[in-house]
């Protein structure tokens, strides 16, 4: 059982699909489906391609559930042709963003330095980041998978400071398990999860390390959800491909319980 003061959270990445009118639906009907939300139940938040971003206030004006974006800009304005920034994203209502997704790392090349600068950014600019780490299955094959993905953790949060840790939620992602159908046994995914809390233990102090949410994420469903998130080490999860479903995203929100 984790601790009770981090809230749950389940977060849909929605990746590059319902970008426009045509999430419409998609955003009534969740909405319908979580009418309930109350302050102790598990938060939600989709996020959101950036041409969704302007249509997501109304769309879930009312409803509980909170909306980030996918990306973020290291830099706060100037000459980043195609790139959008921290105020700009606050200026949509935006309160969380992902920062450093291995897609993100694989087709644009993202290194540990850049994710570094987003999470900053993202900080910065009072957005909750969701840091991304997690090995492709050649590590994980060779047994390399907590060296890999603490490295991974320890890159984007050190070198300039960082202000407030506490507002970070970092996402253990498996490359192997994104898209796949091979979603990560609890136990996998709580090893993982311990060892970054024991990391962040260390690094930053017991007290920091409880207050942060780790999540995990890779083709979750609600069939997979509620013994992942029952792990003591994992607050929540974070979704693609299933939260493109109102009704399954729904289901998983309602896999995490709250805890008491
Ligand atoms: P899937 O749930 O489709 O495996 O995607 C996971 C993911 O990448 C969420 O960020």
């Amino acid at each position: 059982m984790a601790n009770p003061a981090r809230r749950p959270l389940i977060a849909g990445n929605w990746k590059m699909n319902l970008g426009g009118r045509q999430g419409l639906d998609h955003r009534r009907r969740l909405a319908d489906e979580i009418a309930a939300q109350a302050d102790n139940q598990p938060q939600l938040v989709v996020l959101a391609p950036f041409t969704a971003l302007p249509l997501l206030p109304e769309a879930l004006a009312g409803t509980p559930v909170e909306y980030g974006a996918q990306d973020i800009s290291a830099h706060d304005s100037g000459a980043f042709t195609g790139d959008i920034s921290g105020p700009m994203l606050t200026g949509f209502g935006c309160r969380y963003v992902l920062a450093g997704h291995s897609e993100r790392r694989e087709h644009h090349g993202e290194t540990d330095e850049v994710v570094h600068d987003k999470v900053a950014a993202a900080l910065r600019h009072r957005l909750t980041p969701i840091l991304c780490v997690g090995e492709p299955l050649t590590v994980r094959t060779a047994g390399q998978h907590l060296r890999h993905t603490l490295d991974q953790a320890e890159r984007a949060l050190t070198g300039p400071p960082v202000d407030d840790l506490t507002a970070l939620v970092i996402a253990y992602e498996p490359v192997w398990a994104i898209g796949t159908g091979h979603v990560a046994t609890p136990d996998d995914a709580q090893e993982v999860c311990g060892a970054i809390r024991g990391h962040l233990a260390d690094r930053y102090g017991p007290a920091a390390a409880e207050q942060i949410r780790l999540l995990y994420g890779g083709s979750v469903k609600a069939s997979s959800s509620a013994a992942i998130l029952r792990q003591p080490d994992i607050d929540g999860a974070l979704v693609g491909g299933a939260s493109l479903d109102p009704g399954e995203l729904a289901a998983i929100w309602r896999s995490a319980q709250p805890r008491t």
